[in-house]
């Protein structure tokens, strides 16, 4: 069950129990403490969603302009879905992640054929429009709506965290889910918009992610069991991330004139692609001539590459690269001889190897050159 992943030091009902017990002064301080920001003075479905949609790329300083300009530009939604591509990706130049505002005019255009131009007052259809995942479903459905369902982004996990002391790992996807359980037994039945937004608030303020939290000036100091424990800042845990291994592979690009010797890579990373044959280690030249020999390959001439790197997710590859050119090369099981003019049309190469790919263009310009 989820709300085991959270690892708390009490029971279920203990921790909503808090959770409820913290509903009251929580509202009361967002009363007392709201900033005041422009998607709050009227918050239609279409400007909440807006202004949830671009704070997940920023900070709310940085969003208030881009915000207003939007908003100036394409006032609701049937506008939005009528804009030309170039109008919105212009009022969404400097946020990034393009993908959001495609999304945005795709859910507007489907709220146009499906709900007669209005975003729909339901959670679970909210969620099926474009873009939509449950913080943004959550947030318009609660803001907008009044509908008690929780919006969980990062502050509302930290928040959480330190006041449960959970000792889950809020980059886990079963963590997130059992915070997400908890607030759907405990939140509050009125005010759902004002209490999610009171965590992101109380998580944008006192209770931030650098430095120590402003405790004393918490309207949840006594009911806070990080603070009880004397290290709030000690929540929320977050497993370091995994670092990269590094491997060293020595890449061996073989030529003769009629084009360069390939091998199918083995199932695992890249599998199934082809790539220029490689071994682990940075070889040294001398070892680099036993390996050729080793395989029957009697070498023209040979002459380092420059060293690459790739990254991909978990593993760096750092590359020590060889042009062999050789008078003839015959393909063994699983290797191919990629004659120059199909190479391009029939063997995509990984861009793992993009820095050897150059190399051999000269080096085919060699060959003609050379005869
Ligand atoms: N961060 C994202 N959405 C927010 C909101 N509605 N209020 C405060 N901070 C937020």
């Amino acid at each position: 069950m989820e709300l085991d992943a959270l690892l708390l030091p009490m029971t279920i009902q203990d921790a909503e129990d808090t959770v409820r017990a913290a509903s009251g002064p929580l509202l009361g301080w967002y009363r007392e403490n709201a900033r005041d920001l422009p998607w709050r003075r009227e918050p239609t479905p279409y400007r909440v969603w807006i202004s949830e949609v671009m704070l997940q790329q920023t900070r709310v300083e940085a969003v208030k302009p881009y915000y207003q300009r939007f908003l100036e530009a394409l006032p609701d939604l049937p506008a939005l879905a009528a804009a030309e591509e170039q109008t919105l990706l212009k009022l969404w130049e400097g946020l990034g992640y393009y993908s959001r505002a495609r999304n945005l005019q795709k859910a507007a255009r489907q709220a146009m054929e499906r709900y007669g131009g209005v975003l729909p007052a339901s959670y679970e259809e909210l969620l099926s429009l474009a873009g939509f995942g449950e913080y943004t479903a959550g947030a318009v459905a609660s803001i907008a709506f009044g509908i008690r369902v929780p919006a969980v982004d990062g502050n509302v996990l930290r928040v959480f965290s330190r006041l449960l002391a959970a000792e889950g790992d809020i980059m886990s996807p079963a963590v997130r889910k059992g915070f997400r359980q908890l607030l759907l037994k405990a939140m509050p039945e009125t005010a759902p918009g004002d209490f999610n937004q009171a965590v992101m608030e109380l998580g944008a303020t006192l209770c931030g992610p650098n430095g120590l939290p402003q405790c004393e000036r918490c309207p949840l100091k006594y009911l806070c069991r990080g603070y009880a424990g004397g290290n709030p800042a000690a929540y929320p845990v977050k497993a370091p991330k995994k670092s990269r291994r590094v491997e060293e592979r020595t890449v061996f690009v073989l030529t003769c004139p009629e084009g360069v010797l390939l091998r199918l890579r083995p199932p695992g990373l890249l599998g199934g692609l082809w790539e220029f044959p490689s071994v682990d280690g940075a070889l040294t030249p001398e070892e680099q001539l036993v390996w050729l020999q080793e395989r029957g390959i009697v070498p023209q001439a040979v002459s380092p590459l420059r060293n690459a790197k790739h990254i991909f997710t978990h593993i760096e590859w750092q590359m020590t690269g060889v042009l062999v050119r050789c008078r003839e090369l015959s393909p063994g099981p699983e290797e191919a001889l990629a004659r120059w003019e199909e190479l391009e049309q029939r063997y995509p190469l990984p861009s793992a190897f993009r820095a050897f790919r150059r190399a051999l263009d000269q080096c085919r310009k060699g060959w003609y050159q050379n005869g």
